[in-house]
């Protein structure tokens, strides 16, 4: 092993710049070369790469975003785009690459590794955290604390104004950021697509509370779970309550890493490092029991992660 590469891919994620670093840093220290592919798997599939060394990633592990870019790239789906992408790792000499991303990421770095004679290794970066194998994502932690800092700004109005707030959250079609975000602020309600809801019971949860003389609530939605504009009128018209509907959005895949994200990011960076060094491919940095350890590739494409659904209950049992 002499040359590596590096690829982060996907939604960018906070703590991407610290997994950067960390696996540039932890690489040099063991003589190897990095490689730098720009733009995601678009950057494999047209050779574009920048030499990243232990000075020209300085000043970058607080920084949100990824100073590598990103994509998502269509041309990449395609087993073409993938035998492009073997051919630029080839072409350059490059014996390991390590994939920074979530799950869709998982997937392409699955592909390639099918395709590919360099070793494939990937590290779970998103705020998304439905990656499987691992407790947590580079950059799930990060997103959390930025909800939780809009929502409790939101629980002030809505106390004042008694109003029930809808706030919408990311995580595609999977709740652990809503459902973490949902216990973390005492939502009153909490929806996952993972989860069946009615919207009867919404009113009665809220006409339960309203009897108890508690007139405001946060209702945290996942963004999957569909139309929340809907759902706000819904609950307007049945509860006969005033309503609002807060979209959390982009502004959580951005901003400085927490010091959670920043330690995953480097613990993951130095794991994946060891991973090619000790000649081990198709595999993932991943925590287990809160510790770092890997899991093959296949085992985390093959597998849903599943949502602890006792948090529900202990939400529901907390926002009485
Ligand atoms: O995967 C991270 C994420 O932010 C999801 O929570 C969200 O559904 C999606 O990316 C948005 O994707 P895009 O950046 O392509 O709009």
């Amino acid at each position: 092993m002499k040359r590596i590469g590096l690829v982060t891919s996907g939604g960018d994620a906070p703590g991407m710049n610290a997994v950067i670093r960390a696996v540039t840093r932890v690489a040099h220290s063991e003589g190897l070369e990095v490689l730098g592919f720009e733009h995601g798997w678009d950057g494999l599939i047209s050779n574009r790469f920048r030499m990243l060394t232990p000075r020209n990633v300085g000043g970058i592990l607080h920084v949100g975003g990824t100073i590598l870019h990103t994509s998502r790239s269509p041309e990449f789906r395609k087993p073409e785009g993938v035998r492009k992408a073997a051919d630029a790792l080839a072409v350059n000499c490059v014996d390991g690459l390590v994939v920074v991303g979530g799950d869709g990421s998982m997937q392409g770095a699955l592909a390639l590794s099918k395709v590919s004679d360099a070793l494939i290794v990937g590290i779970p970066a998103t705020i998304d955290n439905d990656v499987y194998g691992t407790e947590e994502t580079v950059g799930f932690d990060s997103a959390l604390n930025t909800a939780i800092v809009e929502i409790d700004k939101i629980r002030d109005t809505a106390n004042s104004h008694d109003r029930i707030f809808i706030v919408e959250v990311m995580g595609r079609m999977r709740g652990f950021l809503a459902l973490t975000i949902g216990l973390t602020v005492g939502a009153e309600v909490i929806l996952v697509p993972e989860v069946e809801y009615s919207l009867e019971s919404i009113v009665r949860t809220l006409e339960v509370n309203g009897a108890k003389g508690k007139k405001a609530g946060i209702i945290v939605v996942a963004e999957g779970i569909g139309d929340t504009h809907k759902l706000m009128r819904e609950i307007a018209k049945k509860a006969a309550v005033e309503v609002r509907l807060s979209v959390t959005g982009y502004a959580q895949r951005g901003g400085n890493p927490t010091a959670r994200s920043r330690l995953l990011a480097n613990l993951f960076g130095e794991k994946a490092v060891q991973l090619l060094l000790n000649q081990q491919g198709t595999m993932m940095a991943c925590l287990e029991n809160g510790k770092v350890t890997s899991i093959d590739l296949k085992e985390v494409c093959s597998n849903e992660k599943q949502l602890d659904l006792s948090l529900m209950k202990l939400a529901q049992t907390l926002a009485t």
